[in-house]
């Protein structure tokens, strides 16, 4: 269970990752062009918010119960708040997803409640762009960029 929970968080980082690259550029370009919003800027918004949370759902199961790392840590948190690599894990990773993923529905919400169509990709760019920044940080790049099974 755990290598396979794990291996799909490792590969669901990747569609995160390639939604941001694609909703962002189309936020920028709907805002500052003054673009029409359009069904599938909405579409791709609500795709880009749903693989962060997935990543939560997965995140958890990791952090409560499949993590021997996590559950190493909880064991003795405080010395496990002086090692790097537990507390990444422990603290650090989740925390700064967490963040990035309130970052985002606050940009989702903010943008479907946008009084015109500039509004709603502003939103979108300027929430989405600091989570996904949050996202690069709090990416553990330490680790392999795809799964063992
Ligand atoms: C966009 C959100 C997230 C992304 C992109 C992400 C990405 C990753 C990646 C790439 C790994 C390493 C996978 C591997 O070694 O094969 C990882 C590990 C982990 N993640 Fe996340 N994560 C996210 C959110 C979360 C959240 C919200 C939590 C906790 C609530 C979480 C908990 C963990 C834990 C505990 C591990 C390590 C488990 C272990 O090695 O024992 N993640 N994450």
């Amino acid at each position: 269970m755990y290598p396979l929970v794990l291996g799909i968080h490792n590969i669901l980082r990747w569609i995160v990752l390639v939604l941001g690259v694609i909703v962002l550029p189309q936020a920028y370009r709907g805002w500052l062009g003054k673009a029409p919003w359009t069904e599938s800027a909405r579409k791709i918004q609500v795709f880009f918010a749903a693989s962060v949370d997935a990543q939560l759902l997965l995140g958890l199961l990791l952090y409560f119960g499949l993590s021997y790392i996590v559950r190493g840590a909880f064991l003795d948190f405080g010395a496990a708040m002086s090692n790097a690599g537990a507390r990444f894990f422990a603290l650090e990773h989740p925390a700064s997803m967490l963040l990035a993923l309130v970052f985002v529905h606050v940009g989702a919400a903010r943008s479907k409640k946008a009084p015109d169509d500039a509004g709603k990709y502003r939103q979108v760019a300027i929430w989405f762009t600091l989570a996904f920044l949050i996202v690069l940080l709090g990416m553990p790049w330490s680790r392999p960029f795809l799964p063992h099974f």
